[in-house]
C-alpha cells in the first residue's frame, strides 16, 4: 500500500519552544489510524503541523505524494470541539453546508444537491431535526456530530477528527465509529486523536504513541501493548486500561 502521509524530521515549536520534535511519519492509504497520548502530549500540535495550520521550525511534509496547498480539497479537518467558537449566529445547516464550499463553483451559492448532501450527512448522525436550530443551541455532544456532518460532506479523500468523541455518548460513539468504517470500505484514510485507550484495539487499525515525540507507531495488533502505553503515559497511574 502506499503511504499518503509522509513526514520526515518535523518540529514544531511556540513561541520558539519545541512541543513536538524527531517526528518521522509514513502514513498508508485507507487505515483508520488512532492518536494517542496524554493532556499535552503534541497530538492536535501533530495534526495541525502536517495540515500546516502552524508553522514548523523543520520537516518535511507531504501528502498525497505533494505539498499540502496542492490538495486542499481532498483533506477534510475537524478541530478539537474546545478550541472552536461557538457563538457565531448560524443554523446547523448552515454549518454543514459550510463543508461543501470546496466544491462550490466561483458563485458560492449552495445548490439543491449540496442541501440534499447536508441533510443525509445529517440524518447518517442522527441530527436530521436539528438543521434550524441555532448551533449555539445544541449541546457539546450535538455540536461535535454536527461538525463531523460538515466533515463527511466534503468527501475527501483524508480526514483529521481531533477528538471526535470528546463529549459523543455511548451510542453516538457506536454510530460515527460505524460511518468511519463505512468511509473506510470507501478507500478513505481516517486520523483520530482518540483519549479512550480501553476502544482503541476495537475501532482501530494502527495507532501513534506520542508523548512530545514518537514513541510507537505500528498495527494495534502488535504496537498496541502496556509496554508502550506505559512509555507514553509514563507517571500516570491507572490510565485505564485493562
Ligand atoms: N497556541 C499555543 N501557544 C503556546 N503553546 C501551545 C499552544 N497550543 C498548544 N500549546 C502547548 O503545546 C503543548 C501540546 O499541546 P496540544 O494541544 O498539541 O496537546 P494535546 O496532546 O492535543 O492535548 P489534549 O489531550 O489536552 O488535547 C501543550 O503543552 C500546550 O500547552
Ligand atoms: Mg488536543
Amino acid at each position: 500500500m502506499e503511504n499518503i502521509i509522509e513526514v520526515e524530521d518535523l518540529t514544531i515549536a511556540y513561541q520558539n519552544k519545541p512541543i513536538i520534535w524527531d517526528i518521522d511519519l509514513k502514513i498508508k492509504n485507507n487505515v483508520i489510524l488512532a492518536i494517542v497520548g496524554p493532556n499535552g502530549a503534541g497530538k492536535s500540535t501533530l495534526i495541525k503541523g502536517i495540515l500546516s495550520l502552524i508553522p514548523s521550525l523543520s520537516g518535511k511534509i507531504e501528502i498525497f505524494g505533494k505539498n499540502i496547498n496542492k490538495n486542499k480539497g481532498k483533506i477534510a479537518y475537524v478541530p478539537q470541539v474546545g478550541n472552536v467558537n461557538w457563538d457565531f449566529p448560524t443554523t446547523v445547516l448552515d454549518v454543514v453546508l459550510m463543508g461543501r464550499y470546496v466544491h462550490l463553483g466561483w458563485v458560492k451559492k449552495p445548490t439543491k444537491k449540496d442541501k440534499e448532501k447536508a441533510m443525509e450527512a445529517l440524518k447518517m448522525i442522527e441530527m436530521e431535526n436539528f438543521a434550524d436550530r441555532q448551533i449555539s443551541q445544541l449541546s457539546g455532544g450535538q455540536k461535535q456530530r454536527v461538525f463531523l456532518a460538515r466533515a463527511l460532506v466534503q468527501e475527501a479523500e483524508l480526514y483529521f477528527l481531533d477528538e471526535p468523541m470528546q463529549g459523543i455518548d455511548i451510542k453516538s460513539e457506536a454510530i460515527i465509529f460505524d460511518i468511519l468504517k463505512k468511509m473506510k470500505s470507501e478507500g478513505k484514510t481516517i486520523i483520530v486523536v482518540h483519549h479512550d485507550l480501553k476502544t482503541v484495539k476495537k475501532y482501530f487499525d494502527s495507532v501513534i504513541f506520542i508523548n512530545k515525540n514518537i514513541i510507537a507507531y505500528g498495527d494495534v495488533e502488535t504496537t498496541f501493548t502496556k509496554e508502550n502505553i506505559d512509555k507514553t503515559y509514563i507517571g500516570i497511574q491507572d490510565v485505564g486500561i485493562i
